[in-house]
């Protein structure tokens, strides 16, 4: 790893197919100059953290109960763990990609207009956590994806990218999550090098490219 690259760190939650496209991007020159310097998961069962052992990513699993009495952690004690965790790292952009958790303004406020999430919606639409079963249900004829910088409000902060697809008829939650799943892949790159080039500015929710 060079000392010089932009450092990613990825949450994720799962499969981590949003990290692997991510990773692929690096490799492949398509985000220049960067890394993934951890993938860090909130379950040691995510799938996502074996994919990225076998890429030689850096992988770590911070789990959300107490190692020692077992409890569920409340929100800001995993966020502090979290901060301390990342704080002995050099982090650049922190990137959440099917993280299942929501974090605390607490933590938003450590790592301004440096965090980036990926919902599979066109934003402020069918936000929560089943967007697809959503957009089917409402008979919506458009969805997409929506990369945007995370504030201290649910799938809310500045949009920085959104990729449509066609709703068609017959599709399932699975045939629509798939269509847009191969979008979300293109457009998470180019959020992360929007953010990265620092060539922005954000002005009350709207994301401006700097002239
Ligand atoms: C994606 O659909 C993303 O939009 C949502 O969770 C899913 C994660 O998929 N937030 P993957 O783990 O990146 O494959």
């Amino acid at each position: 790893m060079s000392g010089n690259k932009r450092k990613i760190v990825v949450l994720i939650s799962g499969r981590g197919s949003n990290m692997v496209a991510i990773a692929e991007s690096i490799d492949a020159g398509r985000i220049p100059d960067a890394e993934i310097s951890l993938v860090l998961s909130d379950k040691p069962e995510a799938p996502g953290i074996e994919i990225a052992k076998k890429r030689s990513l850096k992988t770590c699993v911070l789990h959300a109960r107490s190692p020692s009495t077992g409890l569920k952690l409340k929100r800001r004690e995993y966020d502090e763990g979290l901060t301390t965790l990342l704080g002995s790292h050099k982090v650049d952009l922190i990137c959440l990609a099917g993280f299942m958790r929501i974090l605390s303004p607490w933590f938003v406020d450590q790592f301004p207009n440096q965090i980036l999430n990926i919902h599979p919606s066109l934003l402020p639409a069918f936000t929560g956590e089943d967007a697809h079963r959503d957009v089917i249900a409402y008979g919506a004829k458009v969805s997409g994806c929506t990369v945007h910088l995370v504030d201290e409000q649910v799938d809310h902060g500045p949009v920085v990218v959104q990729k449509s697809v066609p709703v068609l008829e017959g599709d399932t939650k699975d045939t629509l999550a798939s269509r847009v799943l191969q979008q979300e892949h293109v457009a998470y790159t180019e959020a992360i090098n929007m953010v990265l080039s620092g060539d922005y500015h954000v002005v009350g929710r709207r994301k401006f490219v700097k002239r």
